[in-house]
């Protein structure tokens, strides 16, 4: 392999080459922009898949630019080609992109110099290595390439639309791309070029020359300002620069490879293609589950949970087939974290809640695999031909098992798996799931999107006003956009400006009404139950109750003013929560959730242990000394670095604007805020705890209520207070004592109730003796013993037992209760001599409870057990006289 850089101070390590890439792009001007969450916020795509991505608005002009020009290393993830990970030398799930972007500023030209000028000054590759390649009808580029760069014109290749024309997505911003590629074999010349030689040629930076936007029907639209977009692999380049012979093997990957080789009691060097591919594949995915779960993922069965899971069940599978049969994600979770959190510091931060989710979801489908094992054993041990479609379907789809599994498993024995039935079940799923989407409120969903997409950000108003004059943009009724809609329908609409506060940030939508003269100028009156937020676009939800509404009216909106103090009181109140559990558990808590209703409120947190009861107490004095304080709010927008400065607190994951909204109580508490709240905390009135619980491992919650709120609370409590006092004819003071006291009663009595039954059983026992039947020298005694419970029959046994000697082989069974034949209790009691012959009360009682339906067991002189059958007690007790006669007289 012909050498790339290895000149004494070039970057080298993963984290040096993102050091280099940045700090060259700042130092042109570039402003460096921290890594975007793999969750975007464009609702179209699922996760982030290149570095422009959280600039897409930008791009197409729906968001002010950050700055002229942007750098930086952008985590992502791309799960198109997952079966090539660990195969090829380049494939990943997760990786990272280091990019250079200018919005509408510098373009073609410029991009192509610095990235020229980064690759050889910078990074140190030879020109000899690099080959680039351009749009087939890019001239332009070429020339530059050519003309001002001096590239050999041989190394100049052209491409056609499929390779250098790059789009984000089937629509949305895209444009020509010009790529440079490096060339492990400069030896073999200039001439006859092929960059599909990946054997030869790996690309490392791609330049997108951001200039369309391509609409749903294909067309391009030039985009107001030309711009740059480009893609640096951070793996590849370390490949190149490190020379090793794949992206696994560079410093960003390998410590996990050896990580899991250790865990499995294997050398990487040592091992075959297969076993080196798992370990890839370990490497990979452990990066991108660790980084997922960071982000805020949660594995479930749906879009990136799906994802989440399928990465996580292939990592376990994976460890499996390299020998590791231990549960060993959180092992990895921990390399991960320690290999990436330099970079990205959020995974200490999110450490213990990325650990507790790889546990638990690793230990969730090590019990699918034990499961699907077993189910499978089954389908085996009837020695079959073949794995049917429809069992291995049905292993996968109900149990979670994975295919490869089935016919790994199904090798074992010798058998095939019937593929194409699989297939054929899968298509037949898929078809009957596709029937099942379009009924799920589609429509709905599509015509609020297509509303919401078509129209301009809602003016919120809602901070300073209650009520104001608004014009109605759009409306979706029953489901479908409309021109008009009247008295009777439900409906969705947009208005040009509001007061309605859209839910967002924890915290519900407004409730009110729109009225105005109406479309037919008799009047009309809309009651709105919700507002949600589609983009920037408010969607009210509501009926229209008089008269009817068209696009273009004017109505007059009105928060229900009510409804607004209650959300503001508490809102507040979950900022004084916070600031609280701050002073009293740990500075360090941070924000995992949070809810906002009219009538409660809610705070999820990161804390390891439940809040104690006395904490709890000395939050809620805390908040309510700031609440009589009268702490009056002061909000304001300010940029993001002034106030991350001034110590405002940001939800974790947040994607925050430049310029942010910061709520501050005072001496108290600053958060970054959107919603609404009280003026004043002596608004507030009141707070009060209801519950502290934990809802993850890592993760609890307090639920709460402040305000009015606090006074419904309150009258339900003292509703049942009263009520109990009457009952119990007692001052609320006196309550707790009287209810020990009762229970001190009740657990008497229930002594002295058991004491009688039992001497009852003895009783009627007793009577019973007479019945025993004489064989050789054993005594046997078998009886029905009706309304006697477990003790009771216990102890009627061993009396009867005892009476009779050591050659006692008492056994009695009964309903305790005879209207309920599910439940049927059996007891043997056995002298010694009976267990010297060989019988043992445990497992004789437990046949005996067969065939009642049941089961149980004990020791071999005194054994209860229980059966559901009734009914069978008779004969249940007959077969048992018989078979012990059997038995002792031999
Ligand atoms: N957005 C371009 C890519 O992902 C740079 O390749």
């Amino acid at each position: 392999m012909a050498t790339a850089a290895s000149r004494p101070g070039l970057p080298r390590s993963g984290a040096e080459i993102r050091e280099a890439f940045l700090d060259f792009y700042e130092q042109r001007g570039h402003r460096r922009m921290a890594s975007a969450s793999l969750i975007p916020e464009d609702p179209t795509v699922l996760l982030t898949i290149a570095g422009m991505l959280p600039f897409k608005p930008v791009f197409l002009g729906q968001q002010p630019r950050p700055a002229a020009r942007a750098t930086s290393s952008q985590k992502c993830i791309r799960t198109n080609d997952i079966e090539n990970v660990g195969r090829t030398a380049r494939h990943h799930t997760f990786f990272e992109m280091l990019g250079n972007f200018s919005f509408g500023d510098y373009f073609k030209q410029q991009a192509i110099q610095w990235a020229w000028e980064l690759s050889t000054e910078v990074f140190g590759l030879s020109p000899k290595n690099l080959v680039v390649s351009v749009f087939r009808e890019d001239e332009e580029a070429e020339t530059i390439w050519r003309d001002v760069v001096g590239v050999n014109p041989k190394r100049i290749i052209r491409m056609d639309e499929a390779d250098n024309f790059w789009a984000s997505g089937p629509t949305g911003p895209c444009g020509p791309c010009s790529e440079i590629y490096y060339d492990f074999r400069p030896e073999h010349g200039d001439d006859g070029i092929d960059l599909e030689d990946d054997s030869r040629f790996i690309e490392f930076y791609n330049l997108v020359f951001m200039q369309y936007n391509r609409d749903a029907e294909g067309t391009l639209t030039p985009l107001a300002a030309r711009n740059i977009d480009t893609g640096m692999g951070l793996e590849r380049m370390a490949q190149i620069l490190q020379q090793v012979p794949n992206n696994y093997e560079t410093d960003l990957i390998y410590p996990l490879i050896e990580t899991a080789a250790a865990l499995a009691g294997v050398d990487y060097r040592q091992l075959d293609e297969k076993g080196r591919t798992s370990l890839k594949v370990i490497g990979d995915h452990s990066r991108a589950i660790t980084q997922l779960i960071c982000d805020g993922v949660a594995a479930s069965n749906l879009g990136r949970g799906y994802i989440l899971r399928r990465l996580l069940r292939r990592v376990v599978r994976h460890g499996r087939l390299l020998g590791i049969d231990k549960p060993f994600l959180t092992a990895m979770g921990e390399a991960a974290i320690a290999l990436m959190e330099t970079a990205y510091p959020q995974l200490i931060e999110r450490r213990e809640v990325i650990l507790a989710e790889l546990q638990r979801e690793e230990a969730r489908f090590l019990e699918t695999l034990e499961r699907g094992e077993k189910l499978l054993a089954e389908v085996l041990s009837s020695k079959p031909k073949q794995i049917t479609g429809e069992q291995a379907f049905e292993l996968y789809d109900t149990y979670g098992f994975p295919l490869e599994l089935t016919e790994e498993i199904a090798e074992e024995h010798g058998l095939t798996v019937d593929l194409a039935g699989f297939e054929a079940a899968m298509e037949e799923q898929r078809q009957r799931a596709k029937a099942a989407a379009v009924s799920i409120d589609l429509t709905l969903q599509g015509a609020i999107e297509q509303m919401a997409a078509e129209l301009e950000a809602t003016s919120f108003k809602g901070y300073e006003q209650l009520e104001h004059p608004s014009c109605v943009l759009a409306l979706v009724v029953n489901g479908e956009p409309a021109e008009r809609a009247s008295a009777g329908d439900s409906v969705q609409l947009v208005l040009d400006s509001t007061p309605f506060y859209g839910e967002g940030g924890g915290q519900v939508g407004d409730r009110g009404v729109l009225s105005g003269e109406g479309s037919s100028g008799e009047g009309v009156i809309v009651a709105i139950d919700g507002v949600s937020r589609n983009r920037s676009v408010f969607v009210h939800s509501g009926r229209i109750e008089r008269g009817s509404l068209a696009v273009g009216d004017l109505v007059n909106a009105q928060v229900d003013r009510a409804c607004r103090r209650r959300a503001q009181a508490n809102h507040t109140a979950t900022h004084l929560l916070q600031a609280a559990l701050k002073q009293v558990v740990d500075p360090g808590i941070g924000q995992a959730g949070s809810l906002v209703d009219f009538d409660r409120l809610r705070f999820d947190f990161h804390c390891p242990r439940a809040v104690t009861p006395a904490e709890l107490e000395r939050i809620e004095a805390l908040i309510n000394g700031w609440i009589a304080e009268a702490h009056t709010l002061e909000v304001q927008d300010m940029a993001i670095e002034t106030a991350k400065a001034a110590g405002a607190v940001a939800m974790f994951g947040e994607k925050y604007a430049d310029v942010v909204r910061v709520v501050d109580v005072p001496g108290v508490s600053m958060e970054l805020c959107g919603g609404t709240h009280v003026a004043n905390t002596a608004e507030i009135g009141l707070f009060k705890i209801v519950s502290e619980s934990g809802v993850a491992a890592g993760i609890r919650r307090i639920e709460a209520v402040a305000g009015p709120a606090v006074l419904a609370y309150l009258n339900e409590r003292d509703a049942v207070v009263k009520q109990l006092g009457e009952r119990f004819k007692a001052q609320p003071g006196e309550i707790v004592d009287r209810v020990s006291a009762l229970q001190e009663e009740l657990k008497a009595t229930g002594k002295s109730l058991a004491s009688a039954r039992e001497e009852l059983a003895l009783a009627k026992a007793a009577a019973l003796t007479a019945r025993a039947e004489a064989v050789g020298d054993f005594q046997l005694l078998v009886a029905r013993l009706d309304r006697v419970d477990g003790a009771g029959l216990q102890s009627a046994a061993q009396g009867l037992a005892d009476q009779l000697g050591d050659g006692a082989a008492v056994v009695l069974g009964g309903l305790p209760d005879p209207t309920d034949l599910g439940k049927v209790i059996l007891v043997a009691a056995f002298g010694k001599d009976v267990i010297a012959a060989g019988q043992k009360a445990g497992p004789f009682i437990g046949g005996v409870a067969k065939a009642c339906g049941g089961g149980g067991g004990g020791r071999p002189n005194l054994a209860q057990a229980g059966g559901r059958d009734g009914a069978a007690l008779d004969q249940a007790l007959r077969s048992a006289r018989d078979s012990l006669l059997a038995q002792l007289q031999r």
